[in-house]
């Protein structure tokens, strides 16, 4: 029974290409809630709205595709095509401005990284140029997005780094590698509202030394609503269960903590 609703809600085009494994959980968290399969499937595609729904079309998936194709076949500028990337998403746009004065402020604290980790990553790892790392780097970059994980595969070989990215669920998956830098990128609001502790759970969950988490200060209309207030009242005793804050600080539309701890090693 819980297959065949998932083959059902895989037939559509939208959630094709979306882990089969958030799919069956996210059937298995309704399914006690409904009594008719159309209203399952129905409140399941919601939950995947709320997850993925904002996410990429497929015509920017192609788009990423093309362009990383004319890298591929050298010529062009490693930064302009990942710039070009950046852009088809609202997270990493609004970034732009910011990347590089970002990654100063982490690193200024982290030191730079030989390893690192990018949690529900969208395209956050073709920020990798603004970093300005001059090695390579252990890229673990995690989505449930089998298209997205399959561009930044592509990526992170162009740039020389071993393709670490992978499907994976980083709420209802186990995450199995150390690294000395977690990003977690405008994500934990979304964990909470997969299901409620999601995000304490995966705090703790998480093997690195240094974490960085944001949340976004504007909503995707665009409206502040107390935003900063809201997210900081909710989340810090969240993060100071399991981590220390080393530093907080806003940049662009998003507030950044540096936390230490967890389960660092
Ligand atoms: C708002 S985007 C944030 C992307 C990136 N962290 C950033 O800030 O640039 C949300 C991303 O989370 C991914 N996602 C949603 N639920 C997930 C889960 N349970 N495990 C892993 N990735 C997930 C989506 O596929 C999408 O790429």
């Amino acid at each position: 029974m819980l297959e065949e609703v998932v083959e059902k809600i895989q037939l559509s085009k939208k959630y094709k290409y979306i882990s089969e494994k958030t799919i069956l959980e996210l059937v298995k968290i309704e399914l006690p809630k409904h009594k008719s399969e159309k209203n399952l499937i129905k409140a399941v595609k919601n939950r995947l709205h709320q997850v993925y729904g904002a996410f990429l079309s497929r015509k920017d998936t192609e788009k990423i595709s093309k362009l990383l194709s004319t890298l591929e076949s050298g010529g062009e500028d490693i930064r302009d095509i990942a710039k070009e990337i950046l852009r088809l998403h609202q997270s990493t746009r609004e970034r732009l401005d910011i990347y590089e004065e970002l990654y100063r402020e982490i690193f200024d604290v982290t030191g730079k990284p030989s390893s690192m980790m990018d949690l529900a990553c969208g395209l956050n790892p073709f920020s990798i140029p603004y970093m300005n790392i001059d090695r390579h780097v252990d890229y673990y970059a995690y989505d449930i997005d089998s298209t997205v994980i399959e561009n930044v595969n592509r990526f992170l070989g162009i740039l020389g780094y071993p393709r670490l990215a992978s499907v994976k669920d980083v709420l209802f998956e186990r995450i199995e590698e150390y690294s000395d830098l977690c990003l977690l990128f405008k994500f934990l609001p979304t964990a909470e509202r997969i299901r409620k502790g999601s995000s304490s759970r995966l705090l703790k969950s998480i093997n690195s030394r240094f974490i960085v988490v944001s949340f976004p200060l504007k909503s995707i209309s665009g409206k502040e609503k107390g935003m900063l207030e809201n997210y900081s009242r909710i989340f810090e005793p969240v993060m100071e269960e399991s981590c220390k804050i080393k530093k907080k600080f806003v940049l662009g539309n998003e507030i950044f903590y540096i936390l230490t701890g967890g389960n660092d090693g």
